[in-house]
């Protein structure tokens, strides 16, 4: 039997024919007068992850390290109130463009586009009111022993100055190995533009550790975008002989204060690397970290062209999960996208979506541990 609605399946005695996973649904709190979840997907190890509907978020993830005990490696709040108050995009899905477009301001097929410039002097993360700041429609189900969450959110034309009635469903997948499957899937009724991807801040040894500097990470590129001092890309180029070479894993911590303009251009690591082998459709490995005391590891692929590595630069000290203080680079990010400001730079791949054409993207944050 598999029934798998609510607490349900956790209830059901250890059968051959058992669930191997349960789905919680509770109450968590309201925004803009709407009733918000939290869902909490968990396998048969035990291994959990928790997502709210308010803005697609990921709450809490929940692994083993090396000895076992499982820990939370996600930076995030208690409250729906603290992620609408003081989130600096924990968890969230990121939209209708995630990163930047350079002054707010594009043209697609002629027509000139303004969007909010909240990131001043540019557009950051889909403006005011962005995909991580909407109430989306929940379906809950499984794709046979693993289970799932999907996400539903139907954008009017010309929210936050975008173009075209956008629908766009993320469907969260958890599964008996410990990955956060992310499928993205968006059709819209006029040209417009899109960049989704999931904003989590991920620290192995534990959400509210010191720093992620010892963190090894390992990059699958050899190019990157250098930006200008407002973080908007000025092209391309090598990461060979630079602090941005990560082809072999390489501690954080080790090159992030060395005396390098792009190292001041993005207060620390902030840049879109140039995957070599995810792109169209194919998913390839994009990025390895592992942290060695926890021994926990994470392997991200995508099928996206691009990845921002950002190292929590603009952490300042929110409070968090039970009242964690969340410290200057105590968490990093890697948001497979495509490249920022792509909408005004031609020669990077095109982030345009038409009618008739379905945008498609996975992503995959697979945890593990080495011992
Ligand atoms: C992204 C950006 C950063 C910063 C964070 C949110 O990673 O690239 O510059 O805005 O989001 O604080």
């Amino acid at each position: 039997m598999k029934t798998h609605i609510l607490a349900l399946a956790a209830l059901l005695p250890s059968a051959s024919d058992a669930a191997k996973f349960s789905i919680n649904a509770q109450p968590f709190g309201e925004v803009d007068g709407k009733p918000v979840q939290l869902y909490t997907l968990s396998n048969e190890s035990g291994a959990k992850v928790s997502i709210t509907n308010y803005g697609g978020t990921v709450t809490s993830l929940i692994v083993p390290d090396k000895n076992g005990t499982m820990g939370d490696v996600v930076l995030g709040f208690d409250t729906v109130d603290d992620y609408v108050e003081k989130s600096p995009y924990f968890g969230c899905v990121t939209g209708r463009y995630a990163n930047r477009i350079a002054k707010g301001k594009f043209t697609l097929d002629g027509k000139e586009y303004t969007l909010a410039t909240n990131n001043a002097p540019n557009h950051l993360h889909g403006g005011e009111k962005g995909f991580d700041k909407q109430v989306w429609n929940a379906n809950l189900g499984n794709d046979g022993d693993n289970p799932t969450l999907a996400l539903t959110y139907t954008s009017p034309d010309g929210e936050g100055g975008y173009p075209g009635t956008l629908t766009s469903t993320v469907t969260y997948t958890w599964t008996q190995h410990n990955a956060l499957r992310i499928d993205y899937n968006a059709t819209t009724d006029k040209p417009t533009v899109l960049n989704l991807t999931n904003h989590s801040y991920f620290n192995l040894a534990g959400e509210g550790s010191e720093t992620v500097l010892d963190h090894k990470v390992q990059i699958n590129a050899d190019r990157y975008n250098p930006v200008d001092p407002t973080s908007i890309p000025t092209g391309i180029a090598p990461v060979k002989g630079t602090p941005f070479d990560f082809t072999t894993a390489t501690p954080i911590g080790k090159r992030i204060e060395q005396d390098h303009e792009q190292l001041k251009n993005g207060k620390g690591y902030d840049h879109n690397y140039i995957m070599k082998d995810s792109r169209d459709g194919k998913l390839g490995v994009a990025a390895i970290v592992t942290e060695s005391t926890s021994g926990r590891t994470l392997i991200v692929k995508t099928t996206e062209p691009g990845i921002q590595f950002y190292t929590g630069n603009f952490l300042d000290g929110p409070k968090g999960k039970g009242g964690k203080v969340y410290n200057h680079r105590s968490a990093l990010c890697l948001e497979a996208q495509t490249f920022p400001d792509a909408p005004n730079q031609k020669e990077f791949p095109s982030p345009a979506l038409r009618p008739g054409e379905t945008y498609v993207q996975t992503t995959i944050y697979h945890l593990g541990v080495s011992k």
